[in-house]
């Protein structure tokens, strides 16, 4: 398999109707077998969008949208997708939500079941397999939604936004244990942000995108060793590669 888990070329896509909104304008982006990317850029620029099309629930213009050098349009469920939204089903427990994408992926109930316990721990809800989405922080709903996203048997994940919504020092705490997480899993990921900073820390790959309509305007390789801890947000080379991000952000906001 030599192929990257993730190819666009020449994405376009624009949503018709009476005022027909141009989202994404030609974009190319590539991610290696298990390699961490992501996608960086302001606030309806597309970069949900681009995850739709790659998870196969929106069928692009114009150009190609590859999983494991499969097209993706028509296809749905070529990889493991985190909605922007958590989306946890209120009225079932967690451990129902934990197996959810794994049933609709076709996962026996069992198996699936017997999978989602054992990962209970690992992702730090031990103990809360059977109470509601209501009864739990947002970081274990946060990471519930990521439980049932694992579990989904693909190998590539797209997470969209999955700590959003969660304070600084929850969010910092949620690095460190996706970087576990994905170090011993060794699948593919694409992770959309805002946020430069958790870009940095987590990626093999940072990709830039311009405002509406959407394209890439700076592509950044990260190499610094692993784990990183958040201390690491201090050092003259992340604060250098924060710096060249964050003006390839504005640039792309001045063209
Ligand atoms: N189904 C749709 N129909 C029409 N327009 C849409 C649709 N979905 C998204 N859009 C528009 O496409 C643009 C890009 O939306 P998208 O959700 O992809 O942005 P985003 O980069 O994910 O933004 P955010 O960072 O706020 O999540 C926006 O202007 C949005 O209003
Ligand atoms: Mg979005």
């Amino acid at each position: 398999m030599n192929e990257a888990a993730i190819v666009i070329q020449g994405l376009r896509h624009t949503f018709p109707g009476p005022h027909p909104v141009e989202v994404l304008d030609g974009v190319d982006l590539e991610a290696p077998h298990g390699a961490f990317v992501s996608l960086v850029g302001p606030s309806g620029c597309g970069k949900s969008t681009l995850l739709q099309v790659l998870a196969g629930l929106i069928t692009p213009n114009s150009g190609e949208s590859l999983i494991e050098g499969r097209s993706t349009v028509g296809e749905p469920g070529l990889s493991a997708y985190m909605p922007q939204k958590d989306l946890l089903l209120p009225w079932r427990k967690a451990i129902g939500n934990a197996v959810l994408g794994a049933e609709i992926a076709g996962v026996p109930k069992a198996k699936a079941r017997a999978a989602a316990l054992s990962l209970m721990e690992r992702f730090g809800l031990t103990g809360f397999e059977e109470s509601w989405p209501s009864q739990l922080s947002g970081g274990m709903r946060q990471r519930l939604a990521l439980l049932r996203t694992f579990l989904v048997p693909q190998h590539v994940l797209m997470l969209d936004e999955p700590f959003g919504a969660l304070d600084a020092i929850t969010r910092r705490e949620m690095h460190q244990w996706l970087q576990e997480v994905w170090a011993t899993d060794e699948r593919t990921v694409l992770f959309v942000t805002h946020d430069v900073e958790e870009a940095l820390i987590l990626s093999d790959e940072v990709y830039v995108m311009t405002p509406r309509p959407g394209r890439i305007s700076a592509r950044l390789s990260i190499n610094y060793p692993r784990p990183r801890r958040s201390e690491i947000v201090t050092e003259p080379k992340f604060v250098a590669d924060k710096a060249r991000l964050l003006s390839a952000l504005d640039k792309g906001g001045a063209s």
